[in-house]
């Protein structure tokens, strides 16, 4: 295999002897046309890495796309890797197995490849995913811990429901006691992180615990300006003969996360799967960026922060 396809095919072994394609294609898409065309795509440009969560309420179509290319035989079953995310409002945990069971019906799925508590942040349980007082003040659950949630979990992968579990939005802070009381170690933890969201301290940490460090919004959710229009990272793409996406992207893999990324054509589709290894030098480079941001707000506050409001 050419170095190219090395970093475009890179999967990194898991803590349950299982490995995870390292780019991954992200379902955050709002419209369930475009969820289900994009998907697909995704699927045809090479993409074998699906994050889901019930907060997108799209799951039906994500699954339907994965049905189509299944029954096409263009790809099987067990050479995907499927992850999707239990919501605040399910954190309490008897609700627990209903979440997943609804999730994977959804998906028309048998198991998992990956289950992750999708905030630290639990919610008034119910079937209001983001429940608000009369001053529109969310209704958090302070009857519930996280290790509770883990708890519950846990008993998914005793079930073989799923074949292993993490967390996502989650700091160091938080991540460091779950991991020592889990019985089941978390087997990924998906955060924001891109060159100005780097999560050094993180990413050391889960590097020492066997933990796949899943960063979402590598190209920094496609804002401009942004980091696609980066100085350092457009001197790159013209030096390597690269866009800025694959800069990005091929950063990510190299420093040895997963990613996620959410291309909606299939132009974009075929463009960030297309990633080939950057030389040292560029990758030092961006490691020398100053600029810091965070873009999504979710990790402090458990309401999300991609997903327009209102829907
Ligand atoms: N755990 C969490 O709380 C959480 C939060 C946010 C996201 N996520 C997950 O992470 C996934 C990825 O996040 P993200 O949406 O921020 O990903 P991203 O790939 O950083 O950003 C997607 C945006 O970049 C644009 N884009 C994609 N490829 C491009 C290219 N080659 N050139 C220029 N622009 C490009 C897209 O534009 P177009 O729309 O025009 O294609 C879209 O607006 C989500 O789908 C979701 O699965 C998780």
């Amino acid at each position: 295999m050419t170095e190219q396809n090395e970093l475009r095919c890179r999967k990194i072994p898991m803590n349950n002897g299982r490995s995870i394609p390292a780019l991954g294609f992200g379902t955050l898409i709002p419209d369930l046309g475009d969820t289900l065309r994009a998907t697909r795509s995704a699927l045809e440009a090479g993409f074998r890495q699906f994050d889901c969560s019930e907060r997108y309420r799209n799951e039906k179509a994500v699954g339907e796309a994965i049905q189509d290319v299944l029954r096409e035989g263009k790809v099987r079953r067990e050479d995907l890797f499927i992850a999707t995310k239990l919501w605040n409002n399910n954190h309490r945990p008897e609700r627990v197995e209903p979440a997943f069971e609804a999730s994977l019906a959804r998906l028309g799925l048998n198991y998992l490849d990956l289950y992750l508590i999708h905030t630290p942040f639990a919610f008034q349980p119910g079937d209001e995913q983001d429940p608000r007082d009369q001053n529109g003040n969310l209704l958090y659950d302070h009857d519930v811990t996280l290790l509770d949630t883990w708890r519950a979990m846990e008993s998914l992968v005793d079930r073989g429901k799923c074949r292993a579990i993490g967390l996502s939005d989650i700091g160091l802070n938080e991540l460091k006691p779950l991991y020592d009381s889990a019985r089941i170690k978390p087997a990924v933890v998906q955060v924001e992180s891109h060159p100005y969201l780097p999560e050094t301290e993180l990413l050391g940490f889960c590097k020492e615990k066997g933990i796949v460090f899943l960063a979402f919004a590598p190209l920094g959710h496609g804002m401009r300006p942004g980091l696609l229009e980066d100085p350092v990272i457009a001197a790159i793409a013209a030096r390597v003969g690269k866009t800025p996406a694959q800069v990005l992207l091929a950063w990510a893999v190299q420093r040895g996360t997963a990613l996620l990324t959410t291309p909606k054509s299939a132009d974009r589709a075929r463009e960030n799967f297309d990633i080939s290894a950057l030389p040292e030098d560029a990758l030092d480079e961006i490691n020398r960026i100053q600029t810091r941001q965070r873009l999504n707000p979710v990790v402090n506050t458990g309401i999300p922060g991609f997903i327009p409001q209102g829907r």
